[in-house]
């Protein structure tokens, strides 16, 4: 349809079509089972003949499901406007990918693009218009259960992949492009930043800080084409998101140009009661209105308020007039009013979805989200000769013991229609390996709890681990222990699975621990085991993954997008801290610095770090000149060599600090990285290019704009091992 069509249907529409648009509900009010559709309508306070005019669906899927609302919308609506359906589709639809804090570690924004390519296709042909994706919330506090849906804690790497992401869903061409779907970043804004890491909590920082290091993320994907946007639970500076005009009508609307829907998240307008900002549902639906809050998700404060609220003339019918063209729009944009049905097709839903290539692309993912903390005396690859026992010809003998051994909790949370029985478990994916990598594998059969180990648990993995060369130990997080509303205190293993530890190193010293976790942990209670595999949760294709990196068929590659701290009492600990007036520099006795008494600043694995079975060495970097300027950009250039008999992946990272600005910078930022494939002692060199506007920051006056004077330039393998800074001025 043309601008000058949804303008003349809109014309068409009473006002109470019109809110309707802007108001959506969840699938099983759509149920055919009364029963099923009344609970939660009740619970709501909505009537049977108000779901005539609502706009759009969340959270169900299904192309017959899908396909019978839209008859039914359809049929009921007066002007005939078609619904959408919208659903969480994070990290895969049924195929599931791992997580996003483990798709962050893969610091490749071409997986990420095609993870989304397949979780759009896999939608579309199931119905859904919109995914609620991607989540760019950057945080810095691991004690936050959403962490597993962020990227991480770097304002570059995020908007890296927050554009890849939102290319990976909505493609070129929205329109003709049925196996795309429109995306939409959340949740704007600064969710991440909650205090304390507890869930819904209040988040408070400068609007300087804000913009520096939390805006850039949703700028990016907004930039990059993203149809919506959602509010945060939280809020800012003392107003909550959903009522926020300055974050959504001055910052996203008026000084980003977005035009796209903006739509609140559940029950979030009606939140703002609670925030103790709106009396009531009238007084709630006007701030969400007047920020320009275009949907209303699962509460009822537009449905039941605007009207009155219009003819009292406390809000003007232009603002809903304009929030319902936006609406309208977004159907339009993806072809509804001609194709209602559009990506949904039930043959191709059971062609398409879960098939071999989607499962086949998660697992490329997977393999390269994994990250290799720790790897002594050659532990891994497993199979490789370290003169350890031999059982049947040359085979060695591995045991695999632990929770997540025989687990299919490993798809982590937001895991839409994804199956933890489809999982590929740990035990399945190295037993199926192990023949060809010469290992003979014995798996534990005893139950083995989380958080209670029992001895018989116990007694068997002693037993296996003696019987062993290696022991491979399976630990970490259920998948309820991330995700929404799963914040902890307590960021380390379960205390049983400790034990556990200790009662196998004390029988075997060649451990190998894999974590599953949603978070960054403190792993201080297994760090004596002699390799850490961190595989977060990774998805339909777990155990294959972990099995290729153990076994060597792939060689990590994976980096952290997150530090990892030595305690819980570290938090928030993150590599782009700001400098302070008594720096610490890590001597022993320095007592009035900026320093804990128990333990050092430093994160146990830092930002950018991840190990490979191959070695490379970083030759000095150089700059092609000591100066640049606005019209000059700086190539910074790195010879990076494999110095080892093993192909492998290399993230050649750049990092930048700005020695003296007008406001306090931070001691490192991530300028640039470049991640390359390097044979079997392959040297190759990486260039950088550093231009004036990369080195831009937010003053105090909240103009974005760089400071000229000397710059430290800084290249390496992760950001504590850098190389000498190189020192150029910007004029
Ligand atoms: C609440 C969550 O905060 C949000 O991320 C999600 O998209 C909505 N619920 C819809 O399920």
């Amino acid at each position: 349809m043309r601008h000058q069509q949804l303008a003349d249907l809109l014309a068409q529409m009473t006002l109470d079509e019109k809110i309707g648009q802007l108001t959506q509900v969840s699938g099983d009010f759509f149920s055919d089972d009364a029963e099923e559709r009344t609970g939660p309508m009740t619970q709501l306070g909505i009537a049977d003949e108000e779901l005539a005019n609502v706009g759009t669906v969340l959270n169900i899927a299904g192309a017959a499901q899908c396909r019978r609302i839209q008859i039914a919308a359809m049929q009921r609506h007066r002007l005939h406007i078609p619904t959408m359906f919208m659903s969480d589709v994070i990290h895969g639809y049924e195929t599931i990918f791992p997580i996003p804090l483990a798709l962050g570690s893969s610091w490749s924004p071409a997986a990420a693009q095609r993870m989304a390519k397949v979780a759009a296709c896999e939608s579309s042909v199931a119905g859904l218009s919109l995914t609620f994706s991607p989540m760019v919330d950057l945080v810095r506090d691991p004690r936050w259960g959403r962490v597993m849906e962020s990227t991480g804690e770097d304002p570059y790497l995020n908007a890296r992949m927050a554009e890849a992401l939102v290319h990976g869903y909505q493609g070129d061409d929205l329109l003709h492009d049925i196996d795309r779907v429109a995306a939409c970043v959340k949740h704007f804004a600064a969710y991440g930043a909650v205090a304390g890491g507890r869930e819904y909590n209040t988040v408070d920082m400068s609007e300087r800080l804000l913009r520096d290091m939390y805006l850039p993320g949703y700028r990016a994907a907004v930039a990059a084409g993203a149809k919506t946007v959602m509010t945060s639970f939280n809020t800012v500076d003392g107003v909550p998101a959903t009522g926020n005009r300055h974050l959504f009508r001055d910052i996203l609307r008026g000084e980003w140009g977005f035009d796209g829907v903006v739509i609140s998240d559940f029950n979030a307008v009606r939140e703002l009661i609670a925030h103790g900002v709106a009396e009531d549902d009238r007084a709630a639906a006007r701030l969400a209105i007047e920020a320009s809050v275009d949907i209303e998700m699962m509460s009822v404060c537009y449905l039941h308020s605007l009207a009155e609220l219009v003819a009292s003339g406390e809000v003007d019918v232009s603002l809903i007039d304009e929030a319902v063209m936006r609406v309208l729009m977004l159907k339009n944009d993806l072809g509804l009013f001609e194709h209602p049905f559009r990506g949904m097709d039930e043959a191709r839903e059971r062609q398409l979805i879960g098939c071999v290539e989607h499962r086949a692309e998660a697992r490329r993912i997977a393999d390269c989200s994994i990250v290799l903390l720790k790897n002594e005396r050659g532990m891994l690859p497993l199979g490789c000769e370290r003169g350890v026992e031999s059982v049947a010809g040359s085979a060695i003998t591995v045991a695999l013991v632990g929770p997540l051994a025989r687990s299919h909790d490993v798809l982590g949370a937001w895991s839409f229609k994804g199956r933890p029985q489809d999982a590929v478990s740990m035990a399945d994916g190295m037993q199926r390996m192990a023949a060809e990598h010469g290992v003979n594998l014995l798996v534990a059969q005893q139950e083995c709890d989380y958080f209670e180990t029992s001895q018989a648990a116990i007694d068997e993995a002693v037993e296996l681990s003696h019987r062993a060369g290696t022991v491979v130990l399976a630990l970490g997080e259920t998948s309820a222990m991330t995700g929404e509303a799963s914040s902890r205190t307590n960021i380390a293993l379960p205390q049983a699975q400790i034990e556990l530890f200790n009662a196998v190193k004390a029988a075997n010293a060649h451990v190998v621990v894999v974590v599953f976790n949603g978070r960054p942990l403190d792993l201080g209670a297994i760090g004596d085991a002699e390799a850490i595999v961190e595989a977060w949760f990774p998805g339909s294709e777990a155990g294959s993954a972990v099995a290729d990196v153990l076994y060597g068929a792939v060689n990590p590659s994976g980096r952290l997008s997150m530090s990892f701290p030595q305690n819980v009492g570290q938090v928030p600990v993150y590599y782009n801290a700001e400098s302070t007036g008594r720096p610490y520099e890590g001597a022993p006795g320095e007592k009035y610095v900026s320093k804990y008494l128990d333990a050092s600043n430093y994160a146990r694995y830092p930002f950018g770090f991840g190990l490979s079975y191959s070695s490379f060495v970083y030759g000095a970097p150089s700059v092609s000149s000591a100066t640049f300027d606005a019209e000059h950009a700086l190539d910074i250039t790195v010879a990076v060599t494999n110095d080892s008999d093993i192909a492998g992946t290399e993230t050649v990272q750049c990092y930048v600090r700005d020695r003296v600005g007008q406001v306090v910078r931070p001691v490192k930022q991530l300028k640039g990285f470049e991640q390359i494939e390097l044979a079997a002692h392959e040297t190759r060199t990486v260039h950088f290019s550093l231009r004036e506007s990369d080195v831009r920051y937010v003053h105090a006056d909240l103009g974005e704009r760089s400071d000229p004077g000397a710059f430290d330039i800084m290249v390496g393998p992760n950001s504590r091992d850098l190389s000498t800074p190189l020192c150029v001025t910007l004029v």
